[in-house]
């Protein structure tokens, strides 16, 4: 398949190419776009064939749920069951780096539920999204635009890179702003329940509504335990060289990673106050200061795949991220990178 290549920063004056992309969706076709959190590989979400589609150009299984994306919070009466609490967390943080799920109704299909009788509602904040999905006039269905397993995409490039020939249109609207995929609260009555952490953090949710966060958020699920989100129980953003993280006080982690850092096999997601200070065989991956979680947030996946463009590297460091605020997010796609392996360091 072709596909076509648009760069839109700003709907204004690119009306055209943004009612062509549409047109895509609307006809069953796939188009990869912009939002703050990641790209997204979208679909129109009433669609079952335009369902079945995202997880064969993505490698995903199909019981992994979708979001669905709408351009207004009431957009998506038609669709599910909402609630006061999904207008209170609307007026809050929509359109925003939110995603509410809610029951669905009859006119999604279950092949974009993933089987569940539940439907994943959220209202994106970047203005080409919003324009896409106003001029399909539908909710547009819409996963992270990665292979399945690969970090979410951050920027045009690595859409590209996992989805060229595999769908007909890639929107370019440059770096993502958030850089972490949206934070996903389940809604059980007037309660929530925290699926996956994101930028807007529990603490800020909580203002809102009771929250909950699932013990999967941030220990690995035990053998045979049923998920609440089908996605915790894939193994995601795995880098090829195994990623372990360090535990510990800051000096004592930086005399470690100085140690380990003579190895040219070795890779180091170090902050960028440690790039001076690291200065061994290793190969670094700065992803910002310390104290600077936003940066940090929106580096994480490019520099995972940055690493796994080192075929040389067999093993990758990181710190382990703050389990609180936004470190909650970074600490969750760590230790799934990791695969929970974590390292104490005394
Ligand atoms: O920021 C984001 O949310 C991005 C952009 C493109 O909007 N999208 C995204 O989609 O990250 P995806 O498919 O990569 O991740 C959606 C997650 C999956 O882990 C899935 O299991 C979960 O949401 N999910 C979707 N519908 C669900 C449902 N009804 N119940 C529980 N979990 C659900
Ligand atoms: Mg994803």
């Amino acid at each position: 398949m072709n596909t076509e290549l648009f760069h839109i920063q700003d709907p204004k004056g690119h009306e055209q190419e943004i009612a062509h992309v549409a047109d895509i969706l609307r006809t069953g076709g796939l188009a990869v776009f912009p939002t703050e959190t990641v790209y997204g590989l979208g679909g129109l979400a009433t669609s079952e064939h335009a369902a079945k589609a995202i997880y064969e150009a993505k490698g995903r299984p199909s019981d992994n749920p979708l979001i669905i994306h709408v351009a207004a919070p009431e957009d998506a009466e038609p669709y599910a069951v909402t609630s006061e609490i999904y207008y209170r967390l609307a007026a809050q943080f929509m359109p925003g780096p939110l995603t509410v799920i809610l029951s669905k109704k009859e006119t999604i299909p279950h092949a974009v539920t993933g089987g569940l009788d539940t439907v994943a509602v959220r209202c994106p904040a970047h203005p080409v999204a919003r324009a896409l999905i106003e001029a399909v006039g539908a909710p547009v269905a819409a996963p992270s635009a990665n292979r399945s397993g690969r970090p979410s995409p951050t920027c045009a490039a690595h859409a590209i890179e996992d989805l060229s020939g595999r769908v007909a249109a890639i929107i370019d609207g440059g770096e993502c702003e958030v850089g972490l995929e949206s934070t996903i609260i389940k809604l059980e009555g007037d309660k929530g329940i925290l699926l996956r952490p994101g930028a807007i953090t529990a603490d800020a949710l909580s203002c809102v509504c009771e929250v909950s966060i699932a013990p999967a958020v941030t220990a690995a699920l035990a053998e045979n335990e049923r998920p609440l989100s089908p996605g915790m129980k894939y193994r995601h953003y795995a880098p090829h060289a195994p990623l372990v993280l360090l535990d510990g006080a800051q000096d004592a982690v930086l005399r470690y990673l100085q140690n380990e850092s003579a190895d040219p096999a070795v890779g180091i997601l170090c902050y960028d106050e440690e790039l001076p200070l690291l200065s061994g065989k290793a190969t670094l991956f700065p992803i910002g200061k310390k104290e600077d979680l936003p940066t940090q947030a929106r580096r994480l996946f490019a520099a995972l795949r940055e690493a796994d463009t080192h075929p040389a590297l067999t093993k990758l460091y990181a710190h382990l991220p703050p389990p609180n605020g936004l470190g909650l997010a970074l600490y969750n796609r760590c230790i799934r990178a990791a695969a929970h392996t974590v390292k104490k360091i005394d």
